[in-house]
């Protein structure tokens, strides 16, 4: 019988993991039968499976993990065979939809993306949402037309998931890249993965002094939100775009109009959970293109087994993870 991490939730809220079979009769409905093979732990993982965010909006008990890769066991639909090599990322899989926490999922045909033939599941695990949702910055910055060699581009919370990945993917394409990190410890590994130069995330954080400050960043993915992105944005070189992707320094964000009206900044949203799919499957091809398997070596990746989960969803939310961590359901 499959195994799954389920997860329940007394009276009072707490949250209660535990690994234990899953029948195929219990799986939500959908046209694709996926055995996984691997999936990933997010900082949304976390949140979730630890309960210090409302991340599940489904009934429990809950399976969840938002990222998965697998073959195809049964597929009622044509584009889908058996044996295909499938990615989920988003689109509520773990949040509305159980999640990748399990040895056998059953989700929608439009939801997935075919494997790229050069990905291994385990490196599409490594990249999992946060890797995609870097390329998807990167893509946003290049649709606004930034060409490498435009200027100095600068990625914060550099360390980070999407950080690492958001520094490796621009780093790999010959774009000048700034990171932009509160750990001294990673300075080696941001500069092997294609950092030219690093700032500390202090320089940032405090939010602009001016409406406009000197121009600085033909370009910017920016993880951190807040004041740090209140500064890119006051930095940002005429026509220059920022990529705004996550809130891991705050949710708020004050700035002036002058950015925007005198300098013709752009604030780009990125959302990789309802990303459109002929968009998704452009940016796996691309990543998997892109990023050289020297690459995915330097991200490290932990590899754990569902057993694990609930103790590295607590140490994702005390900050003690370093890189990424890849989950083996099998393991
Ligand atoms: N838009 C989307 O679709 C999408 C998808 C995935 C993730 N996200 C969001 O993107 C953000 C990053 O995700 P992640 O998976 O990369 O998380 P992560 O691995 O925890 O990385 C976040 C990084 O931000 C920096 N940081 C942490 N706390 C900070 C603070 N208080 N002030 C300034 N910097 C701080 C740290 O980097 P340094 O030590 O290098 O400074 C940290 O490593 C999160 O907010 C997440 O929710 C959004």
């Amino acid at each position: 019988m499959p195994q799954a991490l389920f997860l329940d939730q007394n009276d009072d809220g707490d949250m209660h993991a535990d690994v234990r079979a899953v029948d195929r009769d219990q799986l939500p409905e959908g046209d694709v039968l996926v055995r996984v093979l691997y999936s990933s732990l997010n900082y949304k993982d976390g949140l979730a499976v630890t309960g210090k965010g409302k991340i599940i909006r489904g009934a429990f008990p809950f399976i969840p993990g938002i990222d998965l890769v697998g073959e195809v066991e049964a597929s009622e639909v044509a584009g889908f065979e058996v044996g295909d090599r499938v990615i989920q990322t988003g689109w509520g899989l773990g949040e509305t939809h159980w999640g990748g926490y399990s040895q056998l999922q059953r989700v929608r045909a439009e939801w997935l993306v075919p494997l790229p033939v050069s990905l291994t599941p385990q490196n599409a695990m490594t990249a999992g949402t946060a890797g995609f949702t870097a390329m998807l910055a990167v893509m946003g910055l290049e649709d606004h037309g930034l060409p490498p060699g435009a200027g100095e581009v600068v990625v914060t919370g550099a360390s980070g998931g999407v950080g690492s990945f958001a520094v490796a993917l621009l780093g790999a394409l010959g774009y000048d890249v700034v990171a932009s990190t509160g750990s001294e410890a990673a300075h080696t590994y941001l500069r092997d993965l294609g950092a030219a130069r690093l700032i500390h995330r202090d320089e940032l954080a405090q939010g602009p002094q001016r409406p406009m400050e000197s121009a600085r960043w033909a370009g910017a993915v920016d993880t951190v939100g807040g004041a740090t992105l209140a500064a890119v944005i006051a930095q940002l070189e005429r026509h220059g775009s920022v990529a705004a992707c996550g809130n891991a320094g705050g949710f708020q964000l004050h700035t002036t109009v002058f950015p925007f009206i005198l300098r013709g900044a752009s604030l780009l949203g990125i959302d990789s959970n309802t990303c459109p799919n002929d968009r998704r499957r452009r940016a796996w091809h691309r990543l998997a293109d892109v990023l050289s398997e020297e690459t995915f070596d330097r991200i490290r990746a932990e590899v754990i087994g569902l057993g694990q989960i609930a103790e590295k969803a607590e140490a994702i939310m005390q900050g003690q993870i370093q890189g990424r961590v890849v989950v083996d359901v099998n393991q």
